[in-house]
């Protein structure tokens, strides 16, 4: 067990604050991790040229090997430390979408640990937007890798507390920079291919990117689970994901009809998972995560809303089922994992 320091970088002075930063920077240098907030979730950042390093985060997390990591970098010279082959599409995208939630894939050049990559030939790269990560990268002079700040399969942390949660006694230290802007992981666009490929989808949505490189396809693993023996573009696809300790089932249709199906359905420790407003309207407790046309918002709650239900004891969650469209399919592909895809149709 680790002596697991907890800061709050939340109103401190600038002197404080850049000790914050400093010590977050040695802790890093000297090979152990330290977990931070980004805009989309928190990390837990360790220094990805290093082997033993990287293998603390995935022990910390208990991830598994085959999954790679995120390197984060902090200013956009630095990929071509990482890749000897950057496409010139990754210049347009950084210049439009970096600092920000969005992760491109290149090859690598094997400069990074191997594990990083988890075997594979291509690298994943970030430059955040948020300026503790930012400040911290800058301060250790490294490229990060850094996963959600989650037990591996549980949903990813938006806030301190969900790191303390989880991490407590298995990592250096924890800084509190506050809620996570979106909520949901960056978006993970593969450049190794003929047309860009969306692995992940996140705030930066298909609109936008296609409105950059003209043409983007989305990976057929982002709505639907990945069969046997299908090879999967991003490992990350195969495990079992953002899952709360409940079994979550989605229920598609209206909300009349969603209704209707709990109340045929319901047992005790049944729970909903609803659009804001709709509580009252529902036979069984309900937590909401947004408003039923504002994506952004159940982005930013989801996680936090699985951590709840789990909190209040639910044993099965019934869950509204959030549009696709925009941001709407990164909150449609977290729920659908975290219900290990189990999608009832209603009439
Ligand atoms: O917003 C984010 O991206 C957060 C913050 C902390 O930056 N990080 C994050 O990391 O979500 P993680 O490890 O939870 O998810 C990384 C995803 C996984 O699905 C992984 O399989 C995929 O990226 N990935 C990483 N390297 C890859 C590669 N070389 N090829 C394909 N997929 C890769
Ligand atoms: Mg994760």
């Amino acid at each position: 067990m680790l002596n697991t320091e907890y800061i709050s970088a939340l109103g401190v002075s600038d002197a404080e604050y850049n000790e914050i930063i400093a010590k977050a920077a040695e802790i890093i240098k000297s090979g152990s991790v330290v977990a931070l907030p980004t805009e989309t979730v928190y990390g837990l950042f360790a220094d990805a040229t290093s082997t033993e390093a990287v293998a603390k985060i995935f022990e910390a997390k208990g991830r598994p090997q085959d999954n790679p990591l995120i390197v984060h970098i902090a200013d956009f010279q630095d990929i071509y430390k990482l890749s000897d082959e950057v496409p010139k599409e990754a210049e347009e995208l950084a210049k439009k979408f970096w600092p920000g939630p969005f992760t491109m894939i290149v090859k690598s050049n094997g400069r990074v640990s191997k594990s990083v990559s988890a075997g594979l030939s291509t690298i994943a790269v970030r430059m955040p937007d948020s300026k503790i990560a930012l400040d911290v990268i800058r301060a250790s002079k490294l490229p990060l890798a850094a996963p959600s700040a989650n037990i591996s399969g549980f949903p990813s942390p938006t806030s301190a507390e969900h790191v303390r949660d989880d991490m407590t006694g298995r990592i250096e230290m924890i800084i509190d920079g506050g809620e996570c802007r979106y909520g949901v992981e960056s978006t993970v666009l593969s450049l190794t291919g003929d047309v860009p490929r969306i692995l992940r989808p996140g705030a930066v949505t298909a609109d936008a990117i296609k409105a950059v490189v003209g043409a983007v396809e989305i990976d057929e693993s982002v709505l639907k689970p990945v069969g046997e023996g299908f090879v999967v573009s991003s490992p990350g696809m195969k495990y079992r994901h953002y899952s709360p300790k409940a079994q979550v089932i989605v229920l598609r249709g209206s909300l009349n009809s969603f209704v209707e199906y709990v109340e045929r359905h319901q047992m005790e420790g049944d729970f909903a998972l609803c659009f804001d407003g709709e509580e009252d309207l529902l036979p069984i407790r309900a937590v909401s995560f947004g408003a039923e046309k504002d994506s952004l918002m159940q982005a930013q709650r989801l996680y936090s809303a699985l951590r709840q239900l789990d909190e209040l004891g639910a044993e099965r969650v019934f869950a509204r089922c959030p549009s696709k469209e925009g941001v709407g399919l990164a909150v449609c592909n977290r729920l659908f994992r975290a219900a290990g895809f189990n999608v009832i149709d209603l009439k």
